[in-house]
């Protein structure tokens, strides 16, 4: 069965004492709760990685990075590799973040890159990905998101998708306070699990959970997580103040 997924992106938000804090406090807050069948992942900046983990272990908090380099080492100034994340404790990657996309150029076929090497190194990858505004108004947005997808990933074999998580963001909703409606993110999930279906089968396509992300709140989350093609959601603003964040996990 697909799990639920609670994954707090927090950007370049945080300073090492800020990141000791808000990790203390959430890990405090589910220690509380009964997380049943949700996971809950943190993706601090890579500076302060090797401390979350430490300060993660022994606990349900799982930590993510926010990125990676597709290469496995060399004259890549200010890159960090699949290699040296696992070597801090580090086991998820969060990929194609539509910020990455936008300011820093990345594209379906660089990204196809970093989820290979992700892989080979059994990171598990949340695969980030969205239609614009321009799109949605055109009436696009499957084709894009199909689009992003398939040029991305359809190229991994199916037992590849037990290590991945997709992350459906709209670009218009986030940071924006804008949400996509409950119905429009069903809609657009529900979508992604057939496009998942048709091309490697109802089985693979119904184990891989898919996140909904862009101004996800304490006040909006429970009746987005309620929608069955929903498995969770990946948090930017709401991550950093950790009553609202253990309020989404809540939400489940
Ligand atoms: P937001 O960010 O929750 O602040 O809209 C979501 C994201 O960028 O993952």
């Amino acid at each position: 069965m697909r799990k639920n997924i609670v994954a707090g992106n927090w950007k370049m938000n945080n300073d090492l004492k800020a990141t000791s804090k808000l990790v203390k406090q959430i890990r405090k807050s589910i220690k509380k709760t009964d997380l049943k069948n949700t996971r809950v992942i943190i993706a601090p900046t890579f500076v302060n990685l090797t401390m979350a983990v430490k300060r993660s272990k022994k606990s349900k908090l799982e930590v993510a990075a926010q990125n990676m380099h597709q290469a496995e080492n060399g004259a890549f100034t200010g890159e960090i590799s699949a290699n040296m994340l696992k070597s801090v404790g580090v086991n998820i990657v969060v990929l194609g973040h539509s910020e990455r996309r936008a300011y820093f150029g990345e594209t379906d076929a660089l990204l196809a890159e970093k989820v290979n090497a992700a892989l080979a190194h059994k990171l598990e990858v949340i695969f980030c990905f969205g239609e614009e505004l321009a799109d949605r108004k055109a009436g696009k947005q499957e084709t894009v998101v199909e689009s992003q997808i398939k040029n991305a990933l359809f190229h991994l074999e199916a037992t590849a998708f037990k290590k991945i998580v997709l992350a459906y963001e709209p670009v218009w909703a986030i940071g924006t306070g804008e949400t996509a409606s409950p119905e429009q993110a069903q809609d657009m999930h529900a979508f992604i699990r057939k496009t998942l279906a048709d091309k490697y089968g109802n089985d693979i396509a119904n184990n891989v959970s898919i996140l909904y992300g862009g101004s996800v709140k304490p006040e909006n989350a429970q009746e987005i997580f309620s929608k069955p093609d929903v498995d969770g959601g990946l948090i930017g603003g709401a991550a950093l103040k950790a009553e609202d964040f253990y309020e989404i996990v809540n939400a489940f």
